[in-house]
């Protein structure tokens, strides 16, 4: 299976690709809040081999976030005259392969190179390149590593807020080895955001276990903090418990924590899914993936009104909440359920900020792609919603204290506006995913070209290589492998591991072409590439 995945070397072979596509001929446009946004192609795919593994010796999964380093940007030309945009861009990883329980695997962020060719009218071979760079482990304030494990505990250290953490015997791997038993800030990272849009100035890094917002600096060291409001903290008896319900590999558990669901905060798994920094690097933004438990979090057709954050970071070490919004998240009908159990609201996996009004969001079903039972996706969207109408809450304590709710039993309150929600890009479209790769799909044969169930990471690039003053941009997507594979290496090489899942799936990227309305300008004060000084 692997030979058949075309070599790196024989870039873009489409000939006549650009020649297909005219400035009329758009895939979709939507209105949203007054401005218009254009998806007006598909035009690259890449990806990396399920079992690649990092400088580490371990099994790379790179797509829960991904951020690019703003001043890396060049733009040339390659032989065949096609535009060739080369970058720096830093990928996140998820907190390990847990597909059969949560492990010690210790947080990390890779550095890559990416290069990709866009070709409107599609390529056989991958013309998105990619090649790792680093790989920086992360470490809590004191320098020690962090883990994957499900949280038990809390850490304490100087200047922050309590830190949620993990308890483990030996080497958290099952040899114990004399070792004492060990305390470590548990991580379940999910967006990746470049301060100053540069992987030197360090990178905030929003969490679901928290759920937490965590500032590291360029060499992976925790050195801030960002505890959520009361209403987001998961109480269990009474008490904060960051358990997610997560048992452990070989744990033999179906539940690590009882009650496996917390009574008011985040659910299980579903915390800051989404973070971005504001265009002006102003605000940080997190977004939880869906409600929390008493917002109707516990059942998919209840959990669509989740919330949005802004802090504002001008002083960095004294973040302030200052704002808070209510976000209808999307109702997909999934065909596999009874009628009672839809529609389903589609969660969201990754947020970037366009404006301080507008953002993009990754919203999708789950359950569907390759390696699950079934292979079509209903809703895998990068969506965009408005908060310029709805109303700030951030200050009022009702919706924020502990047990605090804006839509009790999914039904919102009437004082709230929400934000205006609009679907936009439909990633499952077979008539683009089909230019590429000889037929890139979604549905049908379980094979490599299938697109994977988990789409977690956005990242853009400014077609005109400076400012994207013509609106048109490169968006990014990464989708999350799950470390899926029966060849994976875990410990730093020193374990292998099979998924009994018996898949392989591998690390997949796809670019689309997008044109975005005249009222955002997201690189206008971290432009890219020349630009960028
Ligand atoms: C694209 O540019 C990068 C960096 O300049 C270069 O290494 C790569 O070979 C180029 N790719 C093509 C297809 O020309
Ligand atoms: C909550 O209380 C129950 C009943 O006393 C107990 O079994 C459970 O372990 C407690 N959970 C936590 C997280 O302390």
């Amino acid at each position: 299976m692997a030979f058949a995945k075309l070599a790196l070397g024989s870039l873009v072979a489409a000939a006549g690709a650009l020649a297909s596509s005219s400035s009329t001929d758009v895939v979709q446009t939507t209105v949203c809040n007054g401005q218009t946004f254009t998806y007006d192609s598909m035009v690259a795919w890449g990806f990396i081999h399920g079992r690649a593994v990092d400088n580490y010796g371990d099994t790379i999964s790179f797509g829960s976030s991904v951020s690019l380093d703003r001043p890396s940007l060049k733009i040339t030309h390659t032989t065949s005259g096609l535009l060739n945009y080369s970058a720096t861009v830093y990928n996140l990883p998820d907190r390990g392969w847990n597909t059969m329980g949560t492990t010690n695997f210790e947080p990390r962020v890779y550095k890559y190179h990416i290069d990709f060719q866009p070709a409107p009218g599609g390529s056989f071979s991958p013309n998105i390149q990619w090649t790792l760079e680093d790989t920086i482990i992360l470490t809590d304030p004191f320098g020690n590593p962090l883990t994957g494990f499900d949280c038990d505990t809390t850490l304490e250290f100087p200047g922050f807020p309590d830190i949620p953490a993990a308890t483990f015997e030996g080497d958290g791997w099952g040899e114990m080895g004399g070792m004492a038993s060990s305390v470590r800030v548990c991580l379940d990272p999910e967006s990746i955001n470049l301060v100053n849009g540069k992987g030197e100035d360090g990178f905030w890094i929003t969490d679901e276990y928290g759920p937490y917002m965590y500032r590291f600096n360029s060499r992976g060291m925790m050195v801030q903090a960002i505890r959520p409001v009361d209403a987001l903290i998961p109480i269990r008896n009474g008490t904060q418990q960051f358990s997610a319900d997560a048992p452990r590999l070989n744990s033999g558990e179906d539940d690590d924590v009882i009650p496996a669901n917390p009574t008011s905060g985040r659910n299980n798994n579903q915390g800051f899914e989404g973070g971005s920094l504001s265009p002006t690097g102003k605000y940080l933004y997190s977004l939880l993936q869906s409600a929390t438990i008493q917002d109707g979090g516990s059942d998919k057709t209840t959990n669509r009104y989740t919330r949005l954050f802004r802090y504002d970071i001008t002083n960095v070490n004294f973040p302030k909440l200052v704002g808070e919004w209510v976000v209808p998240l999307p109702m997909y009908n999934d065909p596999t359920k009874k009628p009672k159990n839809n529609p389903r609201t589609a969660a969201q996996s990754e947020l970037y900020a366009l404006s301080d009004t507008r953002f993009l969001v990754l919203s999708r079903d789950s359950s569907f792609g390759h390696g699950q039972d079934e292979s079509a996706s209903n809703y895998r969207q990068v969506d965009t919603f408005d908060i310029s109408k709805a109303t700030n809450i951030y200050n009022v304590e009702k919706y924020n204290k502990i047990g605090g709710a804006v839509a009790p039993d999914g039904k919102l309150d009437g004082a709230i506006t929400p934000a205006i929600y609009c679907p936009f890009l439909n990633v499952n479209l077979n008539s683009q995913l089909n230019k590429f790769a000889g037929g890139l799909h979604n549905g049908g044969a379980q094979d490599w070209r299938l697109l994977n169930e988990k789409w977690e990471g956005i990242a853009l690039f400014p077609a005109d290589g400076a400012y994207g003053a013509d609106g048109r941009f490169y968006v990014l997507i990464t989708s999350d492998d799950d470390f899926i594979t029966t060849q994976g290496h875990v410990n730093f090489g020193r374990r292998k591991y099979r998924d009994t899942s018996g898949f392989n799936l591998d690390n997949q990227a796809l670019i689309f072409l997008i044109t975005l309305p005249q009222d955002v300008n997201p690189f206008k004060y971290y432009p890219v590439g020349a630009a960028a000084k």
